[in-house]
């Protein structure tokens, strides 16, 4: 059966992690994941969640399995980080939920509970997404297309086209939105765009899914949820796909939640059956660590503080260099967009769509080992005192 064949191309984003491993180069530079680094080029362990796990280690009596939709304790402190505890639908019993693995973990979900109830909605992307937004929904069985979201020339959402784009969206669709600090283009909307969104969506009967997997790496944790709390109380059913890899750096142990908001505590407990269904069928139950670390550094006020500050330092430290590669490319006289390279610093989240090409993404690579996805997409955090000049230099070379 697997004599011939033919190997798969290799995912775009993991992929190029191995080309970088593999380049010999000592000067080499990896600005491709989105993954946080420090200023010495390290992915720290949050000191909340190491003392978390020593009192998990400690108090842990069992490894029986969780229910399919894992811990409640948890579930009920994400579906808060993401709502905000006065939400009235958590008030009115109308929110359910699941721990999945990771963010993707709640996107396939979420598919799989779309394509077992509502098969025939189209999934719409924003263009441009994440890279495996689109291949999470197909391998879903579902419908996937796009409508345009930012404008590559003037690096600003493409708020009016995108507008008249979802009102050609039927019942029932679903459309595909980032919480903060969007990935790839570090552009949201802004509170008043979040109200006129949520007005059209409900107006056209679709339902809007909510990707967030950067809250706190915007403005802070509150601020950073300000356009799902907004659309889930303007819209009546909304689903929240919530990763906490990269807000409590527990990239490797795949904690993330799939939240549904609906419009009454009897819907809400059908939703969850169906979405239990799906995960039987899938990976059966969630893995338990990872959750019990959320859980106990936002149920405990001091961790919380903690983990709050610690993610405030990250964001501040994206934030300067986000300053510092603006300030490198004036001096260097290059200018990555027509008005120069203040659109850097007004991104925000992790990335940088810088709109570099991919030839000149290519060429980064090959003359001067600095990795790029080909989408022009910088990872901000991969930028170090150490190697910030080198990439400045890198792109002042560019033919
Ligand atoms: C927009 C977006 N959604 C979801 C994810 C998935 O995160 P996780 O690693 O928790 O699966 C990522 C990760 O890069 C992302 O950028």
């Amino acid at each position: 059966m697997f004599e011939s064949v033919e190997p798969a191309p290799p995912d775009p984003i993991f992929g190029l992690n191995e080309a970088f491993k593999e380049d010999p180069n000592p000067l080499k530079v990896n600005l491709t994941a989105g993954i946080y680094l420090d200023e010495k080029g390290r992915t720290p362990v949050f000191v909340a969640v190491k003392t978390a796990e020593r009192r998990i280690f400690e108090e842990e009596s069992t490894k029986s399995y969780l229910g399919i939709p894992g811990a409640a304790d948890y579930v009920a402190q994400v579906q808060r980080l993401a709502l905000g505890q006065d939400h009235p639908a958590l008030a009115e019993g109308r929110v359910t939920g699941a721990h999945t693995p990771g963010g993707t973990g709640a996107l396939r979900v979420a598919g799989d509970f779309i394509r077992s109830i509502q098969p025939e909605a189209t999934i719409w992307l924003t263009n441009p997404t994440w890279v495996n937004h689109g291949p999470i929904f197909l391998a879903a069985g579902l419908e996937v297309r796009s409508f345009p979201y930012f404008d590559r020339t003037k690096h600003v959402l493409s708020y009016d086209e995108m507008m008249t784009s979802l009102l050609e969206i039927g019942a029932g669709d679903v459309v595909v939105l980032q919480g903060c600090c969007h990935n790839p283009s570090g552009t949201d909307p802004s509170a008043e765009q979040w109200h006129e969104i949520g007005e059209l969506l409900a107006d056209r009967g679709a339902l809007p899914l909510l990707d967030t997997a950067y809250q706190g790496f915007g403005e802070n944790v509150e601020e950073d949820a300000e356009g799902q709390r907004i659309l889930s109380k303007i819209v009546p059913e909304i689903l929240i796909c919530s990763s906490f890899s990269k807000n409590f750096g527990l990239y490797n142990e795949r904690v993330g939640a799939l939240i549904l908001v609906t419009t009454s505590s009897s819907a809400a407990t059908a939703a969850l059956s169906h979405i239990k269904r799906c995960i039987r069928a899938n990976y059966s139950n969630p893995p338990a660590h990872g959750s019990k670390i959320v859980t106990t550094v936002l149920e405990d006020d001091e961790l919380r503080q903690s983990w709050s500050e610690e993610l405030g330092r990250m964001r501040d430290r994206i934030r300067t260099t986000r300053e510092q590669f603006a300030r490198g490319l004036d001096e260097r006289r290059v200018h990555l967009a027509p008005g120069g390279n203040a659109f850097i610093t007004r991104q925000k989240g992790m990335f940088s769509f810088s709109g570099l090409s991919v030839e000149q993404v290519i060429e980064l690579k090959e003359k001067h080992s600095v990795y790029i996805v080909g989408s022009g997409r910088i990872s901000i955090a991969g930028m170090t005192p150490g190697n910030i000049d080198r990439v400045c230099d890198a792109i002042a070379a560019l033919g």
